[in-house]
This record gives structure tokens, sequence and C-alpha cells, in this order.
């Protein structure tokens, strides 16, 4: 990471651990923290966690150079339960408010610039309470670090409040990382959605799919939408222009079904076949998700659909290790063909979601 040999000499007056720092949904500080440790082990790095419950922070301490190493090398598309990640170089405690600015100035090394500055907090009920403090201070901040404020620097600085007088001080990959505060991307729910469950395709889309949203979801592409009741999904895909079959045996929304993109199936979604291979198939049925997880394999190695974007619960226990096994299955099972990511979003409750690509 760059900046980051001529950083070690400049904090070793400090007392604070070097760690990673993440952002996670609260109640799932553990699980994230389970998958950093995985990350480090795959590198021969060893860390000691430090778990916040219930605050969506969780910190992984590691030697002072591997978490630079790790944060710099590790790619964070691929992290499921960790929503932002940053080397957190100092936690600053006693802040008073007079003098907070010059402390964490003088907590980022002198030979350090960034390309931008973000300061945020948890997003447990005490980080909430703190978004006013965050963007109080963002600006005068900003004003204090502005001749180190250089475009293409390639770093981000972070700040992470704890509380009113406790913070951590670090910085982020711009390109290893994520581009929103928390990791929370920005969303309102589409105007005219059926359900607050169409915000959740929304993410997913713009998760897994990015800037190739607009070639992988055109007009004239069709879809089935597996438990599609009341009809969100299958709204978001049908702005698009595709055409989808809605399978559930519940009733859609009315003017869904007035659209004339949808058909309604009103069938089990665990028994039903597409006519056609369609190049869509989005699953968001409360099931085991052992048997969502063999749904989706069975679609994708029948070819039944291109892309696949589905949910899986978790189970209340064992959260981390449930998801570990189902993600194995289902990778030996559709083989190098298919490309398999996964993400717990921010519209995600105890659930990650999934994306499926079968490489032509
Ligand atoms: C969470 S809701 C889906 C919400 C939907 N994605 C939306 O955007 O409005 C889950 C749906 O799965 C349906 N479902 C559950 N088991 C099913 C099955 N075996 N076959 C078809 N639909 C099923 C339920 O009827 C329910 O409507």
């Amino acid at each position: 990471m760059p900046g980051a040999s001529s950083r070690s000499t400049c904090w070793n007056h400090t007392h604070d651990a070097v760690s990673i720092l993440a952002h996670v949904r609260p109640s799932f500080e553990r699980e994230a923290g389970q998958e950093l440790q995985a990350l480090a082990r795959e590198h021969h790095l060893f860390g000691h966690l430090r778990v916040m419950e219930g605050s969506g922070l969780c910190e992984l301490v590691l030697g002072d150079e591997d978490a630079d190493r790790l944060v710099a090398s590790a790619p964070f598309v691929d992290l499921v339960f960790v929503r932002q990640w940053l080397v957190s170089i100092a936690q600053l405690r006693a802040l008073v408010p007079g003098d907070r600015v010059s402390a964490i100035v003088a907590a980022l090394p002198k030979q350090l610039v960034f390309d931008d500055l973000c300061v945020d907090s948890g997003d447990g009920d005490e980080g909430r309470r703190l978004g006013r403090l965050c963007r109080s201070i963002t600006e005068p901040l900003r004003d204090a670090l502005a001749d180190r404020l250089v475009v293409g620097s390639g770093l981000r600085a972070h700040v992470v409040f704890t509380s009113g007088d406790s913070a951590y001080v670090g910085y982020a990959p711009v390109e290893n990382s994520s581009a929103w505060p928390k990791g929370i991307p920005r969303l309102r729910l589409p105007r005219g959605a059926p359900s607050r469950a169409s915000a959740k395709l929304e993410e997913g889309i713009l998760w897994f799919l990015g800037s190739g949203a607009e070639g992988e979801l055109r007009a004239g592409m069709s879809a089935v939408d597996l438990g599609a009741a009341p009809g969100g999904w299958s709204w978001s895909l049908t702005r698009r222009g595709l055409d989808v079959v809605a399978v559930d045996k519940a009733a859609l929304a009315p003017e869904l079904l007035a659209s004339g993109f949808v058909e309604h199936v009103e069938r089990d979604a665990f028994t039903f076949k597409p006519g056609n291979a369609v190049d869509w198939c989005v699953c968001d049925i409360a099931d085991k998700p052992a048997r969502v997880a063999d749904l989706m394999c069975k679609w994708l190695e029948n070819r039944w659909c291109r892309w696949a974007l589905f949910n899986l619960k978790l189970p209340m226990a064992s959260r981390y290790e449930s998801f570990v096994e189902l993600r194995e299955r289902m990778t030996s099972r559709l083989g190098e063909h298919v490309v398999l990511r996964f993400k717990q979003l921010y519209h995600d409750r105890a659930e990650v979601t999934g994306c499926a690509q079968v490489l032509t």
C-alpha cells in the first residue's frame, strides 16, 4: 500500500496495535471476525480478534505490516460479511471536543497523502447516535488536512468514532474497499415498487453487477422469479424491460400483472421447470438454505438460466460455519464454469445474497 513502509517510522511512538477494522451488520460482528481470521490464515497470518457485540464493528489485531499487506492484497469484493475495511493505526481515547481535529490529524502519519476523507461510526445503536458528530467534524477535518488531500494518491483517510471521545484513525486503499461510508450504499426504494423487497434486489444488482448492470439486465431479456409475491423483485426486472415469469402460489400486486410484462405461474418453485432457458433466475424464498442452494444448483447445472441471484437464510447458530459449508457445497457442485459470489447486503437480515454467472 502506498506510504505503508515509510509509515512505521512515524507511529512507533503510539501504543496502539495496528489492526484491520471492519464495518459489519450489527449482530454479525463475530461472523465478520471469523471471515477476517480465515482470510488472514490463508495468508499465513495470525490475528487476535476483538468483537464489539452489537456495535457493527469488529477488529483483527495483526502485526504492524501485516494489516497493510492484507488490506492491500486480498480482494475486498470477495468478503461476504465485511461491509467496509481499513487499516487502523491508532485508537484515540479521551478526546476533548476542542482538540478532536488536531488529535486526529496528528495521528495520521505526516508523509501520507489521501484522495479523500471518510468520517463515520459503527452501524449499531451507539454508532447511529454519533452521526451528527461525524457530520459536524468532517469539514473542519477536511480543512485541517487540506494540503494532504491529493487526488490520485490511492488512499482514503478514515476516522471511525466509537463514542464522543474515542475514535479509530486509519486508512484504506480506494480501489480495494467500499466507496460508501460504512460500506452502505445510498439507495432509495424506487417509486411505485409493490414491496420493500425491491430495494434488496436493487442493492444486489448494484453490488454484483455494478456498471455491468445495463448490459446484463436489459430490455428483451427473460427472467424467472421464484417466490415472487407480492412482486417487488419482478417489478424491478420489468422496470429494466425484462419479461418475467413469476412463480408463487400467493397473489401478485394487481398493477404488476397489468403491466403485461409478467406472467404469474401459481406453482411450487421447487418443482417448476421453465419451458425455455432464461437469462435470469432470481429466488427470494424463505426456506432451508440447503434447499434453496440445491434449487439454484439445479437451475445452473441444467443451464436453465445464465445468471442467478438468490437469498440464503442463515441458521440461528454457527452462522459462519453453515455459510462456508453451503458455499463449498455449491462451488464443488457447479465447478469452474460457474462464477459464484456472495455478500451480506445492507438489506439482508440474517441472510446472505448469492449471485451466480454461467460462463459460456
Ligand atoms: C419474501 S417473499 C418474496 C418477496 C418478493 N421477492 C418481492 O419482492 O415481493 C417469499 C415468497 O416466497 C413464496 N414461497 C415460499 N415457498 C414457496 C414455494 N415452495 N414455491 C413458490 N413460492 C414460495 C411465498 O409465498 C412468498 O410470497
